[in-house]
């Protein structure tokens, strides 16, 4: 039995599947390979994307969801994550789980007894990752080696998300960050064991070097769910706003992605955000897609 609390919890070869697969799934979307089955969701913090896609892609595949908050369950008096995770094990048959700290979701993996799904903590967001995964894919072709992602703006979930995935996928990723808001130290530090000393990972606090010749220009909100609003944080970051300036580093054929909710204006300027590159939606999309591929592969199913 597998969790997907992280992106290397599966192989190279294994999210490849997955991503092959959501690709087949796409155009294909209907299945009953999940009937009979529940899908738990259990959310600590608000979601338009995951819990939507998590929801319709389970049904999609046959199944039923239970939609779980901390106020309306035990969890909102006390009831230990330990009791929790055991007991709900013996109702459903898979969980998603978004939250705030990431050992609250590998406390509930360890005391289940079904597959446990990262769907956000405060340090990861793997699932957001097949996503985009799926889309540049889509549009670039399957050589992910050969191309450069350039992430601007908070060190946050994303940031890391990217860090994990140019270890596996092997794409150079440049983050372009503030240092007092780089991306996770241990997640950097495993990066860096990862690469035998020729890391594919850079992190800069200039974005000019981060977008030049780039094939993807990646940006996520300043202020994620959970943190304290910091103002002088805002001001840090604005010169790592992606600009039409900073796009005209990149590829004459870059793409545009954002895990979405965006801050027009702030991470990203509208005629970026709106502009031919964007791929914003689709991206989006393909959250539904490549969801249901995951779900399929932690159950050892077909499609
Ligand atoms: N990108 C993403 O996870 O969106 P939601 O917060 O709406 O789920
Ligand atoms: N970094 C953002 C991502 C939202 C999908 C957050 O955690 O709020």
């Amino acid at each position: 039995m597998k969790h997907f609390l992280r992106l290397s919890d599966l192989s190279k070869t294994e999210l490849d599947e997955i991503i092959e697969r959501a690709i087949g799934i796409k155009k294909d979307r209907i299945s009953d390979k999940m009937r009979g089955k529940t899908l738990g969701l259990l959310f600590e913090k608000p979601s338009t994307r995951t819990r939507v896609s998590f929801e319709t892609g389970f049904y999609q595949l046959g199944g039923n969801c239970v939609v779980l908050t901390p106020q309306t369950s035990q969890l909102s008096r006390g009831e230990t994550l330990e009791d929790t995770a055991k007991v709900l094990s013996r109702y459903l048959d898979m969980i998603a789980i978004r939250t705030f700290a990431h050992k609250r979701i590998e406390q509930f993996a360890q005391n289940a007894s079904i597959p446990v799904i990262n769907a956000l903590t405060d340090i990861t967001h793997p699932c957001q990752l097949l996503a985009d995964i799926m889309t540049l894919v889509e549009k670039k072709g399957e050589d992910l080696e050969s191309m450069k992602v350039a992430y601007f703006g908070d060190g946050n979930n994303m940031a890391n998300s990217w860090i994990e995935a140019a270890c596996i996928f092997g794409f150079s990723l440049c983050v372009a960050t503030p240092s007092d808001f780089a991306p996770n130290a241990a997640i950097l530090y495993q990066a860096i064991e990862h690469s035998d000393g020729k890391s594919n990972i850079e992190i800069t606090d200039n974005p000019k070097k981060a977008a030049k010749d780039a094939d993807l220009l990646y940006t996520d909100v300043w202020e994620s769910m959970g943190q304290k609003e910091d103002s002088e944080k805002l001001l840090d970051l604005k010169r790592f706003q992606v600009t039409d300036e900073l796009a005209s580093l990149a590829k004459p054929d870059f793409l545009f992605m954002h895990c979405l909710p965006a801050h027009i204006g702030m991470e990203v300027a509208e005629s970026v955000y709106r502009g031919s590159h964007s791929v914003i939606y689709q991206e989006a999309e393909n959250r539904l897609h490549a969801q249901k591929a995951l779900m399929l592969k932690l159950m050892e199913l077909n499609y």
